[in-house]
């Protein structure tokens, strides 16, 4: 008899079924018992005769079971309850838990610290809240990818060993390569450039590594970037469109796929108005004064608090949106690729995409041209010879050409509204934490 998942034993009252799980909670009355049987689709209650109870006497929670019995309709005070129970038969356990679990995992919330939760993620990532994270998060990346193959783009698989770093700054990972040094990529920048002499549309996701020096609440040390970089556009606003849509269409999807998971973690979408507002950095930071009264006009760059305040206050006020792209930062600010804005040689073609509490993407358009790519490389101090086969790709042809690398981890923390970024990651790893 082959197996029915939880969820799919409402319609089967009366059937005979054979069910498996880990074992997610026990009421021994002596006469008879209930059993919480977990499963990827949910839970069920079996009803267990002394027999079975006594098959599980010095067992602990999880040990994993599999089930034949009967579906019953519950008995239930509510009338309108529509639940099934099954009166169990037999049960045969497939793998002994001898030992008690370090952390309560079956209440609706874990009652841990955060590191906790994490070094016993083995366990407290079968908790219901903690998986319904990485459901909708996996439901991100498809609706992701859905938008992309529906433009017709390309995706690509991007290499994490590399020899040089992309973003600048001292932020990454030396590897021992053969007795060379190789470096762990910051991103797939460079080589997703490289494939616009090719597919002119290409997306991916990427591993990005950052040395990051502090623990904060939106760095880890690695995550991943729903990747994407396009060919023979004019402007920012080529890029911005599909950036756009391809969010609108990612929150559509957890929206349709993930009910259960959204009414479980208590969380409403955010709204996403007509149209996401675009606004140049230099306004941005004027609107934060006019509205807080905290002036940090001079900044080249938007503080933690500007981006909360401007995604969760002031967009949502004005625009009826938890999204808003913030255009045009200062090239110092703005890594060696980026394209300088001609009407502006102190600012660059570039846009950060902040939503529902903090920078979620970077993009911008790339210089494309061999002698603005040399030139630029050696303003920031940096040397061509390091970057020739990068610049391979201009000597012999790139197409004006732009995109953006948004972080699924950030993306996920903000929609959900989780504290810390590592509540959005699987197996989290920063300055402290590599296990498990
Ligand atoms: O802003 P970043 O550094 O931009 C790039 O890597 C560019 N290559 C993107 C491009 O196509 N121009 O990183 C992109 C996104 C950030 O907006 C953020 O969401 C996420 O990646 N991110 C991090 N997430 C978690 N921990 C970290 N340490 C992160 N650093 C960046
Ligand atoms: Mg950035």
């Amino acid at each position: 008899m082959t197996r029915t998942l939880n969820s799919e034993l409402l319609n089967k009252v009366g059937e005979k079924v054979v069910v498996a799980g880990w074992l997610h909670r026990l009421r021994d009355m002596s006469k008879f018992g209930f059993a919480i049987l977990r499963d990827r689709t949910g839970l069920i209650q079996v009803v267990l005769n002394p027999e079975h109870l006594a098959q599980l006497k010095d067992l602990q929670l999880e040990t994993v079971l599999r089930v034949t019995g009967t579906v019953a309709k519950k008995q239930s005070k509510d009338p309108n309850a529509n639940e099934v129970e099954i009166q169990a038969e037999t049960l045969e356990v497939l793998s002994p838990v001898k030992d008690v679990l370090p952390v309560e995992i079956n209440k609706t919330d874990i009652e841990a610290q955060l590191d906790t939760v994490l070094d016993n993620r083995v366990v407290t990532l079968r908790n219901l809240k903690q998986r319904a994270i990485f459901r909708v998060q996996a439901a991100l990346v498809h609706g992701y990818r859905a938008y992309m193959e529906k433009q017709n783009f390309t995706e690509i698989f991007f290499p994490v060993l590399a020899g040089a770093a992309s973003e600048g700054g001292a932020e990454f990972f030396k590897v021992d390569y053969y007795g060379r040094e190789a470096t762990l990529t910051q991103s797939a920048q460079l080589y997703k450039q490289i494939t616009m002499g090719v597919y002119e549309a290409v997306y991916g996701i990427s591993y990005s590594f950052r040395a990051e020096k502090f623990a904060t609440s939106r760095h880890i040390t690695e995550f991943n970037q729903l990747e994407f970089e396009i060919g023979f556009v004019e402007g920012m606003e080529d890029i911005m469109i599909y950036c756009e849509g391809a969010t609108r269409s990612m929150l559509a999807e957890v929206e349709a796929k993930c009910v259960s998971e959204l009414a479980l973690l208590e969380v409403k979408l955010p709204p996403l108005g007509e149209k996401f507002p675009r606004i140049k950095l230099k306004d941005a930071l004027e609107i934060y004064k006019q509205g807080t009264g905290i002036d940090e006009t001079a900044e080249p760059d938007l503080s933690p608090a500007a981006e909360k305040w401007l995604s969760t206050v002031w967009a949502p006020k004005e625009h009826n949106c938890g999204f808003v792209f913030v255009t045009h930062y200062p090239e110092k600010k703005r890594p060696f690729y980026t394209k300088v804005d001609p009407e502006d040689p102190t600012s660059t073609l570039s846009f950060d995409l902040v939503g529902f509490g903090s920078e979620i993407v970077s993009g911008g358009m790339r210089i494309n041209r061999y002698d603005e790519q040399i030139e630029r490389i050696k303003t920031k101090g940096l040397s061509p010879a390091d970057f020739e086969d990068y610049l391979m790709m201009h000597k012999f042809g790139i197409p004006p050409e732009g995109g953006f690398g948004m972080g699924l981890q950030r993306l996920t923390q903000n929609v959900l509204g989780l504290d810390n970024i590592k509540e959005a990651t699987i197996f989290p790893r920063d300055v402290q934490r590599l296990r498990p």
